[in-house]
């Protein structure tokens, strides 16, 4: 037993992380390692981190720093991901007792790189720039869920936004071909997986290097393998959002009715300054053929506030974006200024305090909106698939397709399990999610 290899590792950030975490257990696990459920019984204790915030990267810092001690007792410490990819070895600067550093770009040098740990190496580093189709491979992925699957189908992002780290720690776009896409997919759905996500920083600039399909004639072929029921797709940008995306959804039911489409702010100004490279305009067309579709397609975004120069009416041009769209969710964000980001040298900076105010006053505006949206629901017969119970309430917990929180009671002693389908009437609504009984 003395000898038996453990490990620990917490997540930070997108689901590209928390796929890629999936990859890296999996690794680990077929390398004989052993994962516990916290940092005291593991011997290697790894920190998949983000740093798309300055808040996120502290995190890490803070989980090291409370941690520190530790390696006295022989546990070793593995930085991954995008704080890894960013800030490579002035980790070891600021916390020497760090033993490995690794970018997502490097995971499948990853038996090697514990192989040179166990053998007592103090500094280890992995931070390629370039990805290959081979990092793709998840052949060893411990899928966390039994039912929704995750499929990245392009990394990187070459969009180089003037506020955003995405471009620097996950280095160029490139596209994973459409067969090695079906062939997982095919192989999951095999598995009883029956939700697929796709991921991507921009999913939706997928280019086949085989040059078979575009993004929606991928989005169809996963939709219709044999078992599949859920289709969903993140994060799309506004660039290349095409209408064909919308016609798949409207014609493959087993594509989700939902589109994540980040606008980070409704100011021609402030978007130019964010180089996103599309006007509020150009933004509320493609709004425009979402909502003429034939489904009633939920729409979510992600906004900045407090980008430099961001004036007040640039603030107000914003919430009338949000009244114009109706958004059925909002991820918010004050503005971090982030390495070696154009924006970083922007003058004209928002104060903290106003940045804070600005963000109230948006999620407040928003909170009225989703009010409403998810209160016309009440009496529609949705489907939704259990993700678990909720013992306080007694009821069961699941999403619809558009992803709505949707919590019900079940009339019978047995909760359908995990990853079922049950249809449930809506009785009630709140501005984050619905409640029902089951029918
Ligand atoms: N590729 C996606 C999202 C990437 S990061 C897109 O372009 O839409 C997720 C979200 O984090 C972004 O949509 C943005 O709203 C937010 N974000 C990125 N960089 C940020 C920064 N420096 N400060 C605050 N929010 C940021
Ligand atoms: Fe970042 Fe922009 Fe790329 Fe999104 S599109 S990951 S915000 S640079
Ligand atoms: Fe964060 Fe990296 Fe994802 S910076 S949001 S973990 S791509």
């Amino acid at each position: 037993m003395a000898s038996e290899k453990t490990f620990y590792l917490e997540t930070f950030g997108c689901q590209m992380n928390a796929h890629d975490s999936e990859k890296v257990i999996g690794t680990l696990l077929q390398q004989g390692y052993r994962q516990v459920e916290s940092e005291e019984d593991a011997g290697l204790i790894l920190y998949n981190t983000c740093s798309v915030r300055d808040k996120a990267e502290q995190r890490v810092y803070n989980r090291l720093n409370d941690h520190k001690y530790a390696h006295r007792a022989g546990k070793r410490f593995g930085v991954l991901g995008c704080v890894a990819q960013q800030e490579g070895e002035r980790i070891f600067e600021r916390a020497p007792f760090v033993s490995l550093v690794s970018g997502s770009a490097s995971y499948r040098k990853l038996p090697e790189m514990l192989a040179r740990l166990e053998a007592g190496e103090k500094h280890i580093t992995g931070l390629d720039d370039q990805q290959t189709d081979q990092t793709f491979e998840t052949e060893f992925a411990a899928r966390l869920s039994p039912y929704r699957g995750y499929i990245t189908i392009i990394e990187g992002c070459d969009k180089f936004c003037s506020y955003c780290v995405v471009p620097y720690t996950r280095g160029k776009e490139r596209s994973r071909s459409s067969s090695s896409v079906l062939d997982e997919a095919r192989r999951i759905a095999e598995l009883g997986f029956t939700e697929i996500q796709l991921l991507g920083q921009n999913v939706n600039s997928y280019r086949d290097p085989e040059g078979k399909c575009s993004f929606a004639e991928l989005l169809t072929a996963v939709g219709e393998l044999p078992g599949i029921r859920r289709v969903r797709f993140t994060t799309s940008h506004p660039r290349d959002f095409t209408r064909d995306i919308v016609e798949a959804i409207d014609r493959v039911p087993t594509l989700c009715d939902h589109v994540h489409l980040p606008v980070q702010s409704g100011s021609a100004r402030v978007l130019e300054a964010m180089a996103r490279e599309y006007t509020p305009e150009w933004y509320l067309e493609q709004i425009g053929w979402i909502k003429a579709a034939r489904r009633h397609i939920s729409l979510t975004t992600d906004i900045i506030v407090g980008f430099p120069g961001e004036g007040e009416t640039d603030f107000y041009q914003t919430l009338d974006l949000l009244d114009k769209v109706q958004f059925d969710g909002v991820f918010a964000f004050k503005y971090s200024a982030r390495p070696n980001t154009p924006a970083l040298t922007m003058a004209d900076s928002v104060p903290e305090e106003e940045k804070s105010r600005r963000l109230q006053v948006l999620l407040e505006r928003q909170r009225e909106i989703q009010r409403a949206n998810y209160s016309k629901q009440i009496g529609e017969v949705l489907e939704v698939m259990v993700e678990g119970t909720n013992p306080a309430r007694g009821q069961i917990a699941g999403r619809s397709s558009q992803n709505k929180p949707v919590n019900f009671t079940w009339p019978q002693p047995i909760a359908p399990a995990p990853g079922t389908y049950i249809s449930v009437k809506i009785t009630k609504a709140y501005p984050n999610s619905l409640v029902g009984e089951a029918v």
